[in-house]
């Protein structure tokens, strides 16, 4: 195939796969199209670690980083334990929710291990994400991708510098209006089908709206697109390339264990719902008793930006240790009712682009029969 995408990147294959997996990046690579390694919760350490594995498995092939640039996040990086930042309403709430079900409490040293380990990644602070774009840097990188937020001027004009290419992800069209300001080469127009974060304009009115607005800026299309039929709809219309998450997340080469994998695989498409539970920001996950009791009426409000997610952190172990899969959740969009066995990226790949010759057949089909 040939797009603006494809040419942009020297890719066979305009399918961005969006994963934290570094196996999912490689592969998706090596297949033709472009992994891009989702680094945000990431510390410039462990960043580090995963770009030395890809550079060393990915043949030469081009990949990219994202991560979020914004500065709204609170600091939790100050040395003062995490646990002890928390509200203890909301963590009363959940603890209290979790007993009552039977679901075994975690050690008190799992649980502050849990917090050092984790809660030290979720700062969000510009520091944090000048270091993780320090790190990647050093990386023959071919993308860098803001999740969040529109990057500092320094930070685009040092990528630029470096024939490095700069993405964001929008979900409105106010977004990428700012994006497009900052001078990004990309924009990727994620509509509310797609799993994490996400906005409230479905992916069949967002793209179209985007790809006018920015023109000739060239779009990725990202949620809801999971199989071949999806993705001709995202090339009709108008755009160059397909950005997914969701469908990589049952593949071979997925990080998920098991339970998760069976959460996952028996989720339906009206299963993949919003919660403020994850991040406190609206966010599509699968749902389970844990997205339930935030949705509850007499549920405390979720914390903002990074403490919510540092406070999921010990119900989600809890459910991990006990094998509770009905407390267990995943961000997930809407194509989770897709994803039902486990298949190689390279498989679904093949499926995808497969698919999408014989929907193009079948519209010229159509347009002859008429
Ligand atoms: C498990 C998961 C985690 C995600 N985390 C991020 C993230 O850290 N940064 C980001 O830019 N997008 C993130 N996303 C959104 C994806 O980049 C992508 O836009 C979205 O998955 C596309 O919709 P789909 O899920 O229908 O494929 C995440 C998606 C999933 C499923």
């Amino acid at each position: 195939m040939k797009t603006v995408a494809t040419e942009m990147f020297g890719i066979e294959t305009p399918v961005f796969a969006f994963s934290h997996c570094r196996d999912v990046v490689v592969a998706t690579s090596k297949a033709g199209g472009m992994g891009v390694l989702g680094a945000a919760w990431m510390t410039p350490e462990h960043l580090e670690q995963e770009l030395k594995w890809i550079d060393d498995h990915i043949d030469g092939k081009p990949y990219g980083v994202d991560m979020i640039f914004t500065s709204t996040a609170s600091d939790v990086s100050g040395g003062k334990s995490p646990r002890k930042i928390l509200p203890a309403e909301q963590v009363d709430y959940m603890n209290a929710l979790m007993t009552k079900d039977g679901v075994p409490p975690l050690s008190d040293e799992d649980v502050e291990g849990w917090y050092e380990d984790y809660a030290s990644n979720l700062s969000f602070t510009q520091e944090e994400s000048d270091a993780l774009f320090e790190v990647a840097m050093r990386h023959p990188i071919k993308l860098v991708v803001s999740a969040l937020g529109v990057a500092p001027p320094a930070i685009l004009d040092r990528a630029h510098a470096a024939g490095i290419k700069f993405g964001a992800l929008v979900g409105s069209a106010r977004q990428a209006e700012k994006q497009v300001e900052a001078g990004v080469d990309l924009i990727i127009a994620q509509g509310t089908e797609g799993g994490g974060h996400t906005g409230n304009v479905a992916s069949m009115v967002l793209w179209p709206e985007i790809v006018d607005l920015v023109a000739p800026i060239p779009v990725l299309a990202a949620g809801g697109i999971g199989n071949g039929r999806q993705m001709a709809a995202a090339f009709a219309l108008g755009a160059e390339g397909v950005w997914c998450g969701t469908i990589w997340l049952g593949t071979v080469e997925s990080e998920l264990n098991q339970d998760m994998r069976d959460v996952l695989y028996a989720a339906k498409s009206t299963d993949a719902i919003i919660t403020y539970g994850y991040t406190g920001k609206p966010c599509r996950a699968i749902r389970s008793k844990y997205t339930e009791a935030w949705a509850a009426s007499d549920a405390p409000k979720p914390l903002k930006v990074p403490l919510q997610s540092i406070l999921s952190g010990e119900p989600f172990r809890r459910a991990e240790r006990s094998h509770r899969k009905d407390w267990m959740t995943y961000s997930a969009g809407q194509v989770v009712g897709q994803v039902n066995e486990p298949k190689t990226v390279k498989q679904v790949m093949y499926d995808m682009l497969t698919e999408y010759a014989e929907s193009m057949d079948r519209m010229t089909t159509i347009i002859e029969s008429e």
